[in-house]
């Protein structure tokens, strides 16, 4: 037999599997996160770096700037430090684009992510600055076998019922496991292997489903007990597995049910939060570099200049137009935001900043009076699924057993976002409660107050995240990539890792390196 040299398994694997992409992480050749460790040598001599925006990685960069005695200032648009980490409480008071006004009636101690929330095992840029600042981190429960699925409008004995997420997860195995050891027992599958490899195959096929003697899929405990078992005389009654086309006319094979937390390499376990909130991370910052920021100061205009930026912004205090100079800029402000901001910079970089779409997303905090979740369903954190608009419940993976908790009624994007965000917020409450309560009947009877944000429609955002076609990767994103000039971009929309914090610490390095690189060579 071959050798198998490191390109033969990488090929067999991505024969096998349609992507190499494991293989190669199997062979070290990927490494799990691209963050590194910045050991930068020399000295920034105290050149001057203006930051727009106080967001990650406006945060991340004057920090390891300061570190190179480089002399940042921040400017930040908003009265708050963390962009697009936000962590709403009582109080928290927001007014949307078109003047919806809102304030948090939550009760003290009661909160909702309304941007990040969660951070995967592998991003290692997030982790390094938690440790770096001292700012705790613990499990955040993305997956949970016992919170539900709830498909509405299908057909069939299970149309509009709820169910837990193993059930579908173990019935699926199981009636996919089945179909596939019948084509195996069938030969009629075209694989090279042998007789031998093909039972290896089956046996394998029968545990992952459950499957019987006969290589049948009829239910199995993993699915839960319709009695459970006891310490009486109940050995457990595992529950019946519905037919396979009810779950099929019921409308649970639709993507709306997909096992994100298990399938998306972002979402596996095991995922990170910051217990308290994640603006906990923001704080950490802020205690290291809080004086080079400055507040309510708007960007109005970006100009590359003969001797480095210029920077015009509103001080929205004083109402006076102010101006700054600096060496460089590192301008992090969100594209729909930064598009309308005056600017001279080349062709290349304002097409991009133009034509890079940014997703719709809506969260809606609600508080209950009761964690009726936890008391009656059982559900400790983790994520509900649904084809209604609402998309995602989330529950609070901390405080359990407590009072009050405030879940995320309604986690949104695209279209269903869009549609969301154009109702009024009272609006949007008596819809996401409508919908909540085909999956949690309790809603009517709990609920206290809500808070609800459409990313789209949110000042100094106006969206959720950079979505880039490989086409907009390939045509805009490396305008990102280089200075224009003296100015530099970053933010998660100039890396690999939209929509995610990893993205704005990655890039907010990335432009750090560049710079000091351009000053220690002196041009
Ligand atoms: P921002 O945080 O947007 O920072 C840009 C800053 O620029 C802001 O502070 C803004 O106020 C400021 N600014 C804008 N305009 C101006 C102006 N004219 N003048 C001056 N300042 C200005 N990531 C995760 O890792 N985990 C998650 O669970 C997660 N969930 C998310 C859920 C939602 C709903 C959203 C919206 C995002 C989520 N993300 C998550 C993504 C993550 O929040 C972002 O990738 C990251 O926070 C972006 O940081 P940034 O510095 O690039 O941009
Ligand atoms: N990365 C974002 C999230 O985790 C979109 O929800």
């Amino acid at each position: 037999m071959k050798p198998l040299t490191r390109r033969h398994f990488i090929e067999r694997a991505t024969r096998l599997t349609g992507s190499g992409y494991s293989a190669m992480m199997a062979l070290n050749l990927i490494p799990a996160s691209p963050a590194r460790t910045l050991s930068l040598q020399g000295n920034g001599n105290g050149k001057r770096v203006l930051i727009l925006g106080a967001g990650m990685a406006g945060l991340a960069a004057a920090y390891e700037l300061g570190k190179l005695d480089y002399e940042c200032t921040v400017l930040e648009a908003r009265n708050r430090p963390g962009g697009r980490i936000w962590t709403v409480r009582r109080g928290t008071r927001e007014t949307e684009l078109e003047g919806d006004e809102q304030t948090c009636r939550f009760d003290e101690g009661q909160y909702f992510n309304a941007g990040a929330m969660r951070i995967p095992h592998h991003h290692e840029s997030v982790i390094r600055y938690c440790r770096e600042l001292g700012v705790p981190l613990e499990s955040f429960n993305n997956t949970n076998e016992g919170a539900y699925y709830y498909s509405d409008g299908g057909r069939g004995p299970l149309a509009n019922k709820r169910i837990r997420q193993r059930e579908l997860h173990s019935d699926m195995r199981g009636y996919t496991a089945e179909l596939l050891a019948k084509a195996f027992d069938q030969s009629a599958l075209d694989l090279p292997l042998s007789a031998e490899d093909k039972e290896k195959v089956i046996e394998y096929l029968v545990a992952e489903g459950s499957l019987d003697a006969g290589r049948r899929y009829k239910g199995t405990a993993r699915r839960g007990y319709r009695v459970a078992p006891s310490a009486y005389d109940q050995p457990g009654t595992p529950a019946e597995a519905p037919a396979l086309l009810h779950l099929i006319e019921a409308g649970y094979l639709s993507p709306h049910f997909s096992n994100v937390p298990e399938y998306t390499y972002e979402q596996q376990t095991t995922m990170l939060m910051v217990p308290g909130g994640t603006d906990r991370l923001t704080e950490g910052f802020v205690k290291k570099i809080g004086k080079k920021i400055t507040y309510g100061a708007e960007v109005k205009e970006i100009k590359k200049t003969e001797g480095g930026a210029t920077v015009t912004y509103l001080d929205k205090k004083s109402g006076a137009t102010k101006a700054l100079t600096a060496d460089f800029c590192i301008c992090t402000i969100p594209l729909p935001v930064l598009s309308g901001i005056a600017n001279n910079f080349s062709s290349d970089v304002q097409r991009a900043v133009d034509l890079v779409p940014y997703n719709n997303t809506c969260k809606v905090g609600l508080q209950f009076k009761r964690r009726f979740w936890e008391e009656d369903d059982g559900i400790y954190g983790g994520i509900s699924r649904t084809n209604l608009d609402i998309t995602q419940v989330v529950y609070p993976c901390s405080g359990y057993l407590s009072a009050k908790g405030v879940l995320i009624g309604c986690y949104n994007y695209g279209s269903t976002a869009e549609r969301l965000g154009n109702l009024s917020p009272a609006e949007r409450e008596k819809l996401v409660l409508a919908q909540g309560s085909k999956i949690h009947p309790q809603y009517g009877q709990e609920f206290e107050s809500s808070f609800s944000l459409a990313w789209q429609k949110i000042p100094y955002s106006q969206g959720g995240w950079a979505v880039y076609s490989p086409e907009a990767r390939q045509r805009y994103y490396p305008a990102f990539l280089q200075p224009d000039g003296p100015v530099y971009f970053a933010g998660e929309h100039t890396s690999y890792l939209t929509a995610w914090i990893a993205g704005a610490f990655e890039s907010a390095v990335r432009t750090v390196e560049s710079i000091h690189e351009r000053v220690q060579r002196g041009s």
